[in-house]
């Protein structure tokens, strides 16, 4: 079943984002959360850590889990996902310092680092809840458009315009990584809840092709359709072009 709120803005997607998720924790204080990265959930993360921060919610014993990491960046690299999570959310809450994964962006064999994070994620159950932020195209994760919808943790080619727009936060051209590691969408799927949150006018379109339009892989996000506990939380900018 897909339920779709509608905020105002995205303080308001935040607020009621981190509501949900933090439901989903104190129902499950030991379960599994699964995290993303990007612009969208930042406010989502400052929510959780004012919870924790007021003693309202507990991190003690949760495990997380990320969509996704850029091939070839170390945690220490500023661009790192694992340099995201922990200056986002990680360093501020009790999570134990071992029960947040990632896949391993430092690793040279990719097969085997895809095959370790399918494994891993599947031997903690697969996540109670799996935050997804949805990119401008309906990506979900690094899961691109494609003809084809790929199940399992992958590595991705970065196509010629991310590398392009990303380019800025590197030295040189060359420094920006080409490859991605990232959850399939069976990976996505296997999770028991889905929180989708998307803010403002260019997610419009992604919005309204996913949930409103035919299940495709050409728009990614679209499958979630077929999940039976999907909640998304867009802004009224982001739902200006769905009724
Ligand atoms: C991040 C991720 C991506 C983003 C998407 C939206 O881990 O997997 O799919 O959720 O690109 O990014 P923002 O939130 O920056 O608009």
């Amino acid at each position: 079943m897909l339920k779709i709120i509608k905020v105002k803005n995205y303080e308001e997607m935040s607020k009621e984002a981190a509501k949900i998720i933090a439901e989903t924790v104190k129902a499950r204080p030991n379960g599994v959360l699964g995290l993303a990265t990007g612009s969208t959930p930042i406010g989502t993360y400052r929510k959780l850590i004012d919870m924790y921060e007021s003693g309202e919610l507990d991190f003690s014993e949760l495990t997380t889990v990320n969509l996704d990491e850029y091939r070839g960046l170390t945690g220490e690299n500023d661009q790192s996902y694992y340099y995201f999570m922990h200056k986002n959310l990680f360093d501020h809450v009790n999570l134990r310092k071992d029960a947040s994964f990632l896949p391993d962006g430092s690793k040279a064999n990719a097969q085997e680092e895809c095959k370790r994070y399918e494994e891993l994620v599947k031997n903690l159950g697969y996540a109670d809840l799996q935050l997804l932020g949805i990119g401008r195209n309906g990506h979900i994760g690094f899961n691109e458009p494609s003809d084809v919808f790929e199940v399992t943790t992958h590595c991705v080619k970065l196509t010629d315009s991310t590398i392009d727009a990303n380019k800025r936060f590197f030295e040189s051209e060359s420094d920006v990584p080409r490859e991605a590691y990232t959850m399939g969408i069976g990976t996505i799927m296997h999770a028991r809840k889905i929180l989708v949150i998307a803010s403002g006018v260019d997610k419009a379109l992604a919005v309204r092709d996913s949930f409103f339009g035919p299940v495709t892989p050409k728009v990614p996000a679209s499958i979630l359709q077929f999940h039976q506990d999907v909640v998304v939380v867009a802004d009224e900018a982001a739902l200006s072009l769905s009724n």
